[in-house]
């Protein structure tokens, strides 16, 4: 786990998760700070073993930890978060030690997190799912709120 907790000591890694943390601190519904970033990098580990999709840990971690920074920029434009999140962690894989090849990967995966991940497959397919059942909206104080239609909640734990 060498180069994910190269990305937890990264400055500019750093600096976007407190960004974060600064404007969700009123925030009602689901947050985006480190704890969202491990329950995905987890329950994709968990996904990764049961299913035997043999992805590389550092993968499925480096993607959950990195998936919602671009949370930082779109709270303060209207840029989509997962677009921004793109752009920010290709400097971060490569100071911590990932390969091109690998840092595409992993950005492909923070690309369709919200979007297309669905219909993907490994580590784009894992990133997507692992976000959306890590949310506990079976016991959420905002449940009618939120914007995610009734049916995509999460009714119970998967994992
Ligand atoms: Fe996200
Ligand atoms: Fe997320």
């Amino acid at each position: 786990m060498d180069r994910v907790n190269a990305i937890l000591a990264n400055e500019e890694y750093k600096d976007w998760m407190e960004q974060i943390r600064t404007s969700e601190k009123e925030r009602r519904f689901c947050c985006h700070g480190i704890d969202h970033c491990l329950d995905v990098a987890r329950i994709g580990m968990l996904m990764n073993l049961e299913e035997k999709l043999g992805l590389e840990p550092e993968l499925i971690y480096a993607a959950a930890l990195l998936h919602d920074i671009g949370r930082a920029v779109s709270y303060q434009t209207s840029e989509e978060h997962h677009l921004a999140s793109v752009r920010n962690s290709r400097s971060i894989l490569l100071a911590t030690g990932f390969s091109g090849k690998e840092t595409e990967l992993i950005l492909e995966a923070i690309s369709k997190h919200n979007t297309t991940g669905k219909e993907a497959e490994g580590l784009s397919y894992v990133i997507y799912r692992a976000d959306k059942l890590s949310r506990r909206c079976f016991d959420c104080e905002v449940y009618d709120e939120c914007y995610w239609k009734k049916d995509e909640k999460n009714k119970g734990v998967v994992y």
